[in-house]
């Protein structure tokens, strides 16, 4: 009964959590108001109270994913738990899966889908790239999914896709479509019911400034009655949403079993989150990120400095920058973190070495934080070393 590991010594110092701009992808800064409900006293995740905050929050991603979708949550999570939550729970072994990449984000959903024992079908371009809804139908006749999964903000190649028409295109070859909204829920508008989207997913730690750790869902009746009459349980206990729906209130039933011990704190910060965006409005947000983002090209343009994604399809709270020439992107962003204690961040998976990317997403959508962004760009460029090559 002796101790023989001593208590370490980090845990004897206090934590140490720096004030720096997060103007990379995210997570982004968190307002005041939000940190506040996160730091509310903890309540029982099955108390009344609770399930009055999660009623809110259904409420609050209904408005801000423009749905009436009944099964609305949020899962405990990041947004890669949704991911997964939408891949496991429609996809049976040996079903077919559609899958656009143009950067990490459909990367990511193929191998999951993948995992499940999906057969699935890349329609690739380089990131930065997109897709026709021509192209869309043709790989969808050839491969005849039951899913069919589009990024709307690629926030490793600053593109934000289009929407429209390809849910109806889903509807005719019998497809779910599914949309990853995490990169761009809040900054560009997005209709869930109108575009015929049946499962859509966000991040808390992007536009919506909380902190990261939850993830709002929607699925629509098409999407439910596939999950709901499949033959084999999904792959996940944690992400099953039989128990989901319980837990949030969405299947019907009198009462709410216990299935997992959600996030009270998060879940605190989200729904916060979600009242101000209600407050601001979707489409002042969407104008403001839009504004904002135009304002941040033209100063990289004074700077020759090139945004990469392409001018109509460019994502508006992530901006990806070519590689100044000559430049260690590695350097200028070392050196920006550690001159101005701001987070700027290199690509992502396919387009690691080929971009800097630079987020003002929610709260950090300001003009004067785009003027910061700038000028720690402009003395990167000044300061750091520049080879002869
Ligand atoms: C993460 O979400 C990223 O885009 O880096």
């Amino acid at each position: 009964s002796t101790v023989t590991i001593p208590p370490p010594a980090c845990m004897l110092r206090p934590l140490e959590a720096p004030l720096r701009y997060l103007f990379g992808p995210g997570p982004s800064n968190v307002p005041p108001r939000i940190l506040a409900a996160g730091a509310k006293p903890i309540i029982g995740h099955m108390h009344s109270e609770m399930f009055e905050v999660m009623d809110d929050i259904k409420e609050g991603i209904r408005y801000a994913f423009q749905t009436q979708n009944n099964m609305t949550i949020s899962m405990s999570g990041s947004g890669h738990a949704a991911m997964e939550c939408a891949v496991f729970n429609t996809v049976e072994p040996g079903e077919s899966v559609l899958v656009a990449i143009n950067g990490i984000w459909g990367e990511r959903v193929a191998e999951i889908a993948e995992r499940s024992g999906a057969k699935v079908h890349r329609l690739v371009k380089a990131p930065g790239g997109y897709f026709s809804n021509k192209e869309i139908e043709q790989a969808m006749q050839k491969h005849k999914p039951v899913l069919f999964f589009l990024t709307h903000g690629e926030s490793s190649a600053g593109l934000c896709h289009l929407v429209d028409g390809i849910g109806d295109i889903c509807r005719k070859h019998n497809c779910l479509f599914l949309v990853d909204t995490v990169a761009s829920l809040g900054a560009a508008p997005i209709f869930m019911d109108k575009q015929n989207i049946d499962i859509l997913y966000t991040g808390s730690q992007k536009a919506l400034n909380a902190p990261p750790g939850t993830a709002p869902i929607s699925f629509n009746d098409r999407a439910c009655h596939k999950m709901f009459n499949r033959k084999t349980k999904p792959l996940s206990y944690l992400f099953d949403m039989t128990y989901l729906s319980n837990y949030w209130g969405c299947d019907g039933k009198p009462a709410r079993i216990y299935h997992h011990t959600g996030p009270v704190s998060g879940f605190f910060a989200l729904r916060e989150s979600l009242a101000i965006l209600a407050e601001k409005g979707l489409e002042e947000s969407w104008r403001k990120h839009k504004e904002i983002a135009a304002y941040l090209y033209k100063g990289l343009e004074d700077m020759v400095c090139d945004a990469r994604s392409p001018q109509d399809l460019r994502l508006p709270s992530v901006t990806t920058i070519a590689i100044p020439d000559g430049y260690d992107w590695r350097e200028m962003l070392a050196y920006i973190m550690k001159h101005h204690q701001m987070e700027m961040t290199g690509g992502l998976g396919p387009s690691v070495g080929m971009v800097m990317r630079v987020g003002l997403m929610g709260y950090n959508c300001e003009k004067f934080n785009a003027d910061k962004a700038l000028h720690a760009l402009q003395d990167a460029l000044k300061n750091c070393k520049k080879s002869k090559a």
